[in-house]
Order: structure tokens, then C-alpha cells, then sequence
């Protein structure tokens, strides 16, 4: 996943995309480039690293160009290096190209071209691109460009310049999102891979669709299909200049973002309560109450951290709303053949909005008449886009890679959401009251926990030098240490585990010894017996044993090496508050083993590939 900027107009093209790569960095940050045109001739500037590089690299090379493309790399094909750096050019170099996505057959049309004499000198699969468009140019850019589409298979959103064609950017797009802005007035056209990327007031903003091409030039676009023949495609005037997100005074924005969650808790459920009544409303659910009693069955499609919010909806909806849910790893999903009937409900959770799996999984289930409700935290997103009705997580940016606040925003508004379900059906107003009682105390209790940061942060201290970790819980608590593991994973780059505290003794028991380290998710009342044998199991073969207990739970003393007391709450919700610990965790951990905690090593904030 990459982000790809591009920008025509009387501004300087060097700065305006170079602002907006740094708003695109969340999709990849291994090197970067630029190109743009200067009478007639194509010059470029690409470098490893973030983009502090290729803003360095550009003060020792001004480009003073009429328009620029650009280029935020997440390595597919090819090592991060200065040559598998974006934009790619043709063998004559008189075209750029920069490209998010995968060009499957690229093998395919690497030998077709070498067998015509043209070379290559990197490894990437996007290279193919600017050698077909070249192989293919007769004085014609849209020509070339879609004649060299036609033969490509996979998906991308890309640009692509044209040393003769000095006022003109083309765009195209395939399961992969490209956005068009405009502004007439100030003879303005912007190319990326995000809205918000173009941050500019006043804009008319429109996105491509699969296989549709667009030619920008200075406040005007024209948009063509697969066959060349003009679309005409409305677009919505959009404001998009917003606050860039600042870490304030802390030193990440996984702490501040961290920090936050009581605000962030307190407005996913915010208006959203009808405590008279028991039950919730959302403001821009368009499903009717018919609709969602008539729902038989749920299907929850996600991945990453997204997907564990699902696993703890899927029991939630199963207890509260008694109707039968399954969590999906969209990555997985869309390569089966799923059952969809009239009455399954697809949820897709996804923060970005933007993760491609979520993504191709939904249009999957949409061709096969499933009605979609999107979970998301990005307006404006593709999922906002695809989902028949969408709930917003309202927390704000989420910056840091490692998803914290998103995480449990996704689980309140789940929540809220299986309460709306089960008051639909079932469950008393007098239960609706109590759970809503709960959910209301959850901002408090969450500064309680932050409170904890020191002790918290000794704890990562004592035990950041071992490098095996399991994460056990059982039901909710389940899911909740699969999410423990990832960010342990994540940022601090330990192998860590989440398991089920029951399946251990059915193999990985054989993996406990002093050097590893067990922790202990003891938040649900209704498995705490069990949860403290198995936790017994690991002490009883010198494994390292961390319990997170809600305060007064007797006997852990024998059984653990350390304990952290959480306030009490109930076993649905428990995933919140634990989720939080163990996200301080691994941010200290990750601050002793001196990581790049924003910005970990081989991930990006966004999967837009598959
Ligand atoms: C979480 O910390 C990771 N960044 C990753 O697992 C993430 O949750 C996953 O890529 C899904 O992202 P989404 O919620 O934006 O779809």
C-alpha cells in the first residue's frame, strides 16, 4: 500500500505534493519520490527512507517544474531502495508513473517487453507500467495509457506524466481508490490516494471508479471509460482543510492517541444512549427497525485489530441479541463461496476505511444481495462508500500504525449496536438500563487505568528483555489477548501470542519455560476459576506469570509473578479497560527496546494491497 499525489496549477507542484505525501505517510513510509516537467523535459527526485529524505534530497536538487507526481512507498515487489522507488519511468524517459496496488501479471509482460528490446532496472512490478505506456505512446497519453490497462491485471490507483503533454496528469483506477479534486477559480487539479490527503478548501472532489481514466489539467477534468468515451460524473464540493493531527506534548501519537480513550469512549456513545428505554440510536443509520429485525444472521468482516473488535461483537450479539454471528478474516473470506440469504446482515469494521481485504470482501457479499453496514472512522473512505449505511467511530484521526483508540471506539459502538439488536428482540428494558449503566462508566474507570501508567510502565521494564509472550483469556477475554499479542507484535516486534487459556494444555504448554512469559487476562467473572488453573498450568512449569485481575480476586498471589488490579466491570465490556493495559504495555516495552513506535518497521496505517 502506497500513497500516490499529484498536482497541476499555479502553485509551486513541488510543495503542494510534498504536503501531500506527508498526509498519505500513514500508507507507507519506505522511500518516496517525485517527478514533474520543466520545458519539455522530465526531472525527478526519489530517496529511501521517510519523506524528511526526499524533502532533503530536494533541497540539494530544486526541481522548478510546471506539474508534479508523487510517491509514498510500502514495499510489494522489490527491497526499499532508490531504484525500486516510485515514480518509474519508460525506456525513452519521457514518462512517469506512480502506482498503488499490485500488477499481478507483471512477469507476463516484463518478458513481453524484453523480447521488444526494452530493459528494466527495478524490481518492482510497477515499473511494467511505464514501459507498456511507453511501448505504446504515438504523441496520444489517454491512448497509451489505456491500451497498456487493457493488458495489466490486478488492481492500482496511478498517475502518469508525459515530458510533451506539460498541463496534463492521467489518473485510473481498479480496486484501488483515486480521488479527483478541482477548483476552477484557481485553475487547481489534484490526483491521491486519499481525500483527505488534498486538505484544501473549496474543492470538487470526485473518486474514480473501477477502470475509469481521468485527464487533469489546471481546473478541469474529464473522466472516460474503458472504451474512451467521456463519462460525465458528478462531484460534491468538499471543504477538507482540517487540523493535521499533533502528538501535543507527547513523544508518540500511540501515547496521546492512548490517552485520549476516555474522550473517545465518552463520544462513540455520545447522543447515542436512550437511557429511558434501555436501547441506542445512531444518527445515520439508514436501516429501519424492520430491516434489523428481520436479520436472521450476521456476518462481521475485518482484519487486523478491526477483526478482533468482531470476534468480541460476534459473542455480544450471540448473548445479548441470541442471533447467530460469525467474525470473518476478510482476507480469508472472499476466496470462499459464502452463504448469503436475504436476511444475513454483513458488518464491516474497518478504521480507515480504506483496507483492501475489507474491502473486496464487501463488494464479494454485495454482489451475492447482502445488505452492508460499514463500522469506519474515515468519512468519506471507500467502506463509506460500498456499506448500504455506515456508523462513525468519531475518534478522531488515529495516526499511530498501532490501532489503540479506533480499537475501542469499534467496541463501544458494537456494543451499542448488539444492545440496539437485543432490545429489537428479547432483552428487557430493565437489562438495557443496566448495560447502558455499565458502558456510561467506562471514562472514568479508563483514567483509573491510565492512572496505572507508571506501574504499567515498570512492569514492561522488568519483562522487555524476554522474547516469547502468550496473551491467555477465555470468551471475551479471548479476542482480547489475540489484540494484546498484536501490539506487543506491532511495535516492540516480540513473538507474542494470544490464545485461548483452555487450548494450551492441547500443545503449546510444551513452549512454557523461564523464558517465557505468560499473561494473564483474568476480566470475566464467568471463566475466573478456569482462567486461574490454567494460569496455575503455566506456573507449574516455570512459566513467567502476569495476571490482569479485577480488584480482590483472591489466590493470585501463589499463581503470579506480578499482578496489575483492574476496577470491576462487566465481562461484556472487560475488553475495553484490559485492551488499554495491555496497549500501555506494549508501548513501554516498545519505549525500552527502542523501537519506531509510530511508524513500525514493515507496516503501514492503511492495507490498500492484498
Ligand atoms: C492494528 O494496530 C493494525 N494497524 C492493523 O492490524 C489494522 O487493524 C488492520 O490493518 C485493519 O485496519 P482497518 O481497521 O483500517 O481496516
Amino acid at each position: 500500500m502506497c500513497g500516490i499525489f499529484g498536482y497541476v496549477g499555479p502553485r509551486s507542484p513541488i510543495a503542494v505534493c510534498l504536503a501531500g505525501l506527508k498526509h498519505l505517510e500513514y500508507r507507507g513510509y519506505d522511500s518516496s519520490g517525485i517527478a514533474g516537467i520543466q520545458s519539455g523535459e522530465l526531472l525527478w527526485c526519489k530517496a529511501s527512507g521517510k519523506i524528511r529524505s526526499l524533502e532533503e534530497a530536494l533541497e540539494k536538487k530544486l526541481l522548478n517544474v510546471e506539474l508534479a507526481i508523487a510517491h509514498t512507498r510500502w514495499a510489494t515487489h522489490g527491497q526499499p531502495s532508490q531504484e525500486n522507488a516510485h515514480p518509474h519511468f519508460d525506456d525513452q524517459n519521457q514518462i512517469a508513473v506512480v502506482h498503488n496496488g499490485i500488477i499481478e501479471n507483471h512477469q507476463f509482460l516484463r518478458n513481453m517487453l524484453k523480447k521488444e528490446g526494452i530493459s528494466f532496472y527495478s524490481e518492482t512490478d510497477s515499473e511494467v507500467i511505464a514501459k507498456l505506456i511507453g511501448h505504446f505512446y504515438k504523441g496520444d497519453l489517454l491512448d497509451a495509457t489505456q491500451k497498456a490497462l487493457t493488458l495489466m491485471r490486478g488492481f492500482w490507483g496511478l498517475a502518469v506524466i508525459h515530458k510533451d503533454h506539460p498541463g496534463t496528469i492521467i489518473a485510473a483506477a481498479r480496486e484501488n481508490p483515486i480521488v479527483i479534486g478541482m477548483n476552477a477559480q484557481r485553475m487547481e487539479g489534484f490526483v491521491s490516494s486519499d481525500v483527505h490527503a488534498l486538505n484544501e478548501r473549496d474543492l470538487d472532489v470526485m473518486f474514480l471508479r473501477n477502470d475509469e481514466v481521468a485527464v487533469i489539467s489546471q481546473g478541469k477534468v474529464e473522466v472516460f471509460d474503458q472504451t474512451s468515451s467521456i463519462i460525465q460524473k458528478q462531484s460534491e464540493k468538499l471543504d477538507l482543510e482540517e487540523e493535521r493531527a499533533s502528538k501535543g506534548d507527547y513523544p508518540h501519537y500511540m501515547l496521546k492517541e492512548i490517552s485520549e480513550q476516555p474522550e473517545t469512549i465518552q463520544r462513540a456513545f455520545h447522543n447515542r444512549l436512550i437511557a429511558n428505554f434501555g436501547t441506542a440510536e445512531f444518527e445515520n443509520l439508514t436501516l429501519s427497525s424492520a430491516d434489523l429485525l428481520s436479520v436472521k444472521r450476521i456476518i462481521i468482516l475485518a482484519c487486523g485489530t478491526s477483526y478482533h473488535a468482531g470476534l468480541i461483537a460476534a459473542s455480544l450479539l450471540e448473548d445479548k441479541a441470541r442471533i447467530p454471528t460469525v467474525a470473518e478474516i476478510a482476507s480469508e473470506f472472499r476466496y470462499k463461496n459464502p452463504i448469503i440469504s436475504e436476511d444475513t446482515l454483513v458488518i464491516a469494521i474497518s478504521q480507515s476505511g480504506e483496507t483492501l481485504d475489507t474491502i473486496a470482501a464487501v463488494r464479494e457479499v454485495k454482489s451475492k444481495g447482502a445488505k452492508v453496514l460499514g463500522i469506519c472512522n474515515v468519512r468519506h473512505s471507500t467502506l463509506t462508500r460500498e456499506a448500504d449505511s455506515t456508523l462513525f467511530l468519531r475518534a478522531g484521526p488515529e495516526i499511530s500504525v498501532c490501532s489503540t483508540k479506533a480499537f475501542t471506539s469499534q467496541l463501544t459502538v458494537l456494543a451499542l449496536f448488539a444492545l440496539l439488536m437485543a432490545r429489537l428482540r428479547h432483552m428487557s428494558k430493565e437489562e438495557g438500563q443496566t448495560f447502558l449503566e455499565e458502558l456510561e462508566k467506562l471514562p472514568a474507570l479508563i483514567h483509573l487505568i491510565l492512572a496505572q501508567k507508571e506501574k504499567i510502565a515498570l512492569l514492561a521494564q522488568k519483562y522487555a528483555h524476554f522474547e516469547n509472550f502468550f496473551f491467555l483469556g477465555r470468551h471475551y477475554m479471548f479476542p482480547a489477548s489475540l489484540e494484546g499479542a498484536l501490539k506487543l507484535k506491532e511495535i516492540s516486534y516480540i513473538n507474542a501470542q494470544g490464545y485461548p487459556a483452555g487450548e494450551m494444555k492441547h500443545g503449546p504448554n510444551a513452549l512454557i519455560d523461564s523464558s517465557l512469559v505468560v499473561i494473564g487476562m483474568c476480566g470475566n467473572e464467568r471463566t475466573m476459576d478456569k482462567m486461574l488453573s490454567n494460569l496455575m498450568e503455566v506456573k507449574a512449569r516455570q512459566g513467567r506469570v502476569i495476571a490482569l485481575a479485577p480488584e480482590n480476586t483472591e489466590n493470585l498471589t501463589e499463581i503470579a509473578d506480578d499482578i496489575l488490579f483492574l476496577p470491576k466491570v462487566c465481562d461484556e465490556l472487560a475488553s475495553i479497560p484490559y485492551s488499554i493495559v495491555c496497549q500501555l504495555f506494549a508501548y513501554y516495552v516498545a519505549v525500552q527496546r527502542g523501537t519506531d513506535i509510530d511508524q513500525p518497521r514493515n507496516l503501514a496505517k492503511s492495507v490498500t494491497v492484498e
